[in-house]
């Protein structure tokens, strides 16, 4: 497998499975100079973690962060930083009577159809144990984001969970940080609390869409074609686990509207700059950045261990029955919030640095001409 990097000139390469003795992520391409200590990484990894409240997986991980190379006296160098997370609650015994069984939903039958090798232990490489790489990654990325474009900040937010949708009328972003969903909206995160208590406790599961929203990007990052904006955000969000749609912008809901009401329309706003009475286009035109907030939103499927019995085939071919035991997300997107956030750190930090490869300053001036 050569597939384990994305990035152009931020490049990330994660390594590592959910059952070994570490995992983590080697970036190449990080600017020199950035400051970076572990703490900064570890925050976001804090909130990735399992077991944090009862609506996560029970596995106990410290999820520590180690960074290896790359950096001096608190600074990156330019060369390539090692990013290290020991495995410590580990637990292979929990997987054991599933051994010569492939889990539905799960990637043990592709993998063991393409590889011949069957990883028990929790998936291996397939686990979600790896998206703690990409969390570990996306929080050096903000901080490399920093030096360029000092105001963009990115948040990360479920918007709907099962059939159950947040109210945007309520929207509070204060709210985020105040539940264990990252719900912005106080009604939904009381109303999920109960929905998702009864379906944890029957041993089912879920799914939900998070969004992503990058604010202060400036205007211009991107390229045209096959190096669009959009592109790599779908990629990168498509890459996550579970993760079946993503959707920039107004999404599949374009294709109900007309082209009257799809349409931003442009004025000049109060600062002298271009300003939109509408964002349906998620921040991006022709994959290149209006200024406007990016808006991402990925669909995660529902966890796919779960309490029931399902109907599955041995690795010899008969038919069988299998109950997924161990320690499971009863909802996948919850812990999917800061993993899509790192996503979007990475691809927003690619692209600036593309930007001032090529660019360097925007050309085109919008305005009174001199
Ligand atoms: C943060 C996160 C946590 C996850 N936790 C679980 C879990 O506890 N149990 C499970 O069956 N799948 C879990 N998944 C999903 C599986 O990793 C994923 O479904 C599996 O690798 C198959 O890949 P696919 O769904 O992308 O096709 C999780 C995914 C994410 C992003």
């Amino acid at each position: 497998m050569s597939m384990n990097s994305f990035g152009h000139l931020f490049r990330v390469t994660t390594w590592g499975e959910s059952h070994g003795p570490a995992l983590g992520a080697t970036v190449d391409g990080c600017p020199p100079g950035v400051e970076i200590t572990p703490e900064m990484i570890q925050q976001w990894l804090d909130k990735r973690k399992p077991g944090q409240n009862k609506y996560t997986t029970q596995r106990r991980e410290a999820d520590e962060v180690k960074i290896l190379s790359g950096t001096f006296e608190g600074v990156t160098t330019g060369t390539p930083i090692q990013l290290m997370i020991e495995n410590t609650d580990q637990r292979s015994k929990d997987y054991g009577d599933i051994k010569d069984k492939f889990r539905p939903g799960h990637a043990d039958i592709t993998y063991f159809q393409k590889y011949g090798i069957r990883d028990y232990r929790g998936g291996g490489r397939s686990s979600a144990r790896e998206t703690a790489s990409r969390v570990a990654a996306g929080g050096l990325a903000r901080e490399a984001i920093k030096a360029i474009a000092p105001n963009v900040q990115i948040t990360g937010y479920m918007v709907q969970m099962g059939p159950h949708k947040i109210n945007r009328d309520a929207f509070d972003w204060d709210q985020i940080e105040q539940n264990p969903f990252w719900v912005p909206d106080a009604q939904a995160a009381t109303d999920w609390a109960t929905y998702l208590d009864g379906l944890r406790k029957s041993g089912s599961s879920v799914g939900a869409i998070i969004e992503i929203t990058a604010r202060n990007v400036p205007a211009g990052i991107g390229a045209p074609v096959y190096g669009k904006l959009d592109t790599d955000l779908a990629a990168a969000m498509m890459s996550i686990n579970a993760v079946k749609g993503v959707e920039i912008g107004e999404g599949m809901s374009a294709a109900m509207l007309t082209g009257e009401l799809n349409a931003d329309e442009i004025f000049m706003g109060n600062d002298g700059q271009p300003a939109y009475t509408s964002n349906h286009s998620g921040g991006i035109l022709g994959g290149i950045s209006t200024g406007q907030d990016i808006v991402v939103r990925f669909a995660v499927k529902p966890t796919s261990s779960i309490l029931t019995t399902r109907k599955t085939i041995t690795k010899s071919g008969e038919e069988t029955e299998i109950i997924t035991k161990g320690r499971h997300d009863p909802c996948v997107g919850i812990r999917a919030v800061p993993v899509g956030e790192a996503m979007m750190a990475c691809v927003i930090l690619d692209h600036l640095l593309l930007h001032r490869g090529q660019i360097g300053q925007n050309r085109g001036v919008i305005g009174p001409q001199s």
